[in-house]
């Protein structure tokens, strides 16, 4: 076992494993997902637009929490408010993290199953993706078994602890997750589709921007850059001392958005490459619609589709692992440190019972589907609950609690490392912490929310 307080090995390390976390299926699977649902660059552009103004004051937030306390998100508030409510956006976060987790491995057991299928040539052999995908999400043994398979792989990264888990994980298979995705995009590049998909992607139709694309695109921010849900503030409690704050939380950003957008560059010209498909396919986007797209795509050169194929899924794959490893991470750092379990038998706590919950996600695919809450399954709900409700709100509370609760010489000492590296954008941060992201979160979320009733 780790003795003291872990830490990652080197500030490259530490950076990817928060790019790990960032970059997920909330870029690969949801974010073209709502691209498709929202109209195209209008939403994009709002969504840039609130990572830059909104999510990266969150990020830096949190690290500032993370790195001061150099405890998991619920010690961290403990630590800075004793005896105060304000641990309680620590329980949100942890909590909210284990949901979402719950329902993030069953997709990511799809995405296994989809790598597995279309390597073993399996996914070609198929022309009715839809009712492949249905047979394959209603049974509820095989998703199941995909999910069960996925958590264990998590949970083996995350019991061997922070560097040799966590990092080594995550040194490897973040470039290789972008390496494939340059590949994609090249390949993407030559399909007949590329204009239009370009269009969609870069033009803005502003007829098109409502509230609730506006809720859609911050919600979409904060799922991305996996904010508010103790993942970000876990993995800046392992920094170093020397690890500069500002600049990593951008660097995480800008990784990500291009992550982002490069899989809308690879799905949407695809997408627009084939007659009679639409772009607003909905979360069965990539499952469904794209493997078609890939078999036409590439029909005349058959091998080429096979390697285009496996190698999204792979992408897919990858990206959901190190996303999965922080989310399991906040929750376990929580339960190792602050309930004194040790790490193994902590890890093994969370994989089990979350599994649990995630199996009635799973379920609601198959002989769960009739239950529902307002219209929506046990999984649309979590998906729902966490990202439009918990998420925004999680974040406000986080953002006032930095801007207006916690001492500023605490804020400034960690945003410019005691002092010695300039300070320039400590007043651009605090300004955006204190007045801009809550006034932001709250027009934005309560408008959402009357737009919704
Ligand atoms: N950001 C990840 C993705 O894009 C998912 C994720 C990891 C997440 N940790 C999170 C989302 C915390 C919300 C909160 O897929």
């Amino acid at each position: 076992m780790e003795e003291g307080h872990a830490n990652f090995g080197s500030r490259m390390g530490a950076i990817l494993a928060a790019a790990g976390s960032a970059v997920g299926l909330g870029n690969v699977w949801r974010f073209p997902t709502e691209v498709g649902n929202n109209g195209g660059a209008a939403f994009i552009l709002v969504y840039v637009i609130c990572i830059l103004v909104i999510g990266i004051p969150i990020m830096v937030s949190e690290f500032v929490i993370g790195r001061h306390t150099q405890s998991n998100m619920i010690d961290g508030f403990r630590r800075l408010a004793p005896g105060k409510w304000w641990r309680i956006i620590g329980y949100q976060g942890v909590i909210a993290a284990f949901i979402i987790l719950s329902y993030y491995i069953v997709v990511s057991g799809w995405t296994l199953y989809y790598s597995v299928e279309s390597v073993a040539g399996q996914l070609a052999e198929n022309r009715r993706y839809d009712e492949y995908f249905q047979a394959f999400v209603s049974n509820p043994w095989l998703s199941l078994a995909y999910a069960v398979v996925f958590m264990a792989i998590v949970h083996v990264v995350i019991s061997r602890g922070v560097q040799k888990g966590i990092e080594k994980c995550s040194k490897v298979m973040m470039p290789m997750l972008l390496l494939i995705i340059g590949i994609l995009v090249v390949c993407a590049f030559s399909m007949p589709g590329i204009d239009d998909g370009l269009v969609f992607l870069l033009k803005p139709d502003f007829s098109k921007l409502t509230v609730s694309v506006v809720l859609s695109a911050m919600g979409q921010a904060f799922f991305s850059l996996s904010l508010a849900m103790g993942c970000m503030c876990t993995y800046a409690s392992y920094f170093s001392p020397k690890t500069k704050l500002v600049s990593s939380a951008m660097s995480v950003a800008v990784i990500d958005t291009i992550v982002a957008v490069f899989s809308g560059f690879i799905i949407f010209p695809a997408v627009f490459s084939v007659p009679g498909i639409e772009a607003d396919a909905g979360p069965g986007l990539v499952f469904i619609t794209l493997p078609s797209v890939f078999d036409m795509a590439f029909h005349s050169v058959p091998f080429l589709g096979y390697v285009f194929s496996g190698l999204f899924y792979l992408l897919l794959f990858l990206a959901a692992l190190t996303s999965a490893m922080s989310l399991h991470e906040s929750v376990t750092a929580y339960v190792h440190e602050s309930l004194g379990m040790s790490r193994r038998k902590a890890s093994f706590l969370v994989s089990v019972s979350c599994m649990a919950l995630g199996m009635m996600c799973c379920l609601s695919f198959g002989p769960l589907r009739e239950v529902t809450v307002a219209g929506m399954t046990i999984f649309d709900l979590f998906d729902f609950f966490s990202s439009k409700i918990l998420l925004p709100l999680g974040g406000f509370l986080l953002v006032i609690f930095t801007g207006h609760y916690l001492d500023g010489r605490i804020v400034k000492d960690e945003i410019t490392n005691r002092g010695t590296i300039p300070s320039r954008v400590y007043g651009v941060f605090i300004f955006l912490v204190r007045w801009v992201v809550p006034v932001a979160i709250t027009m934005i979320f309560v408008r959402g929310i009357i737009e919704m009733l």
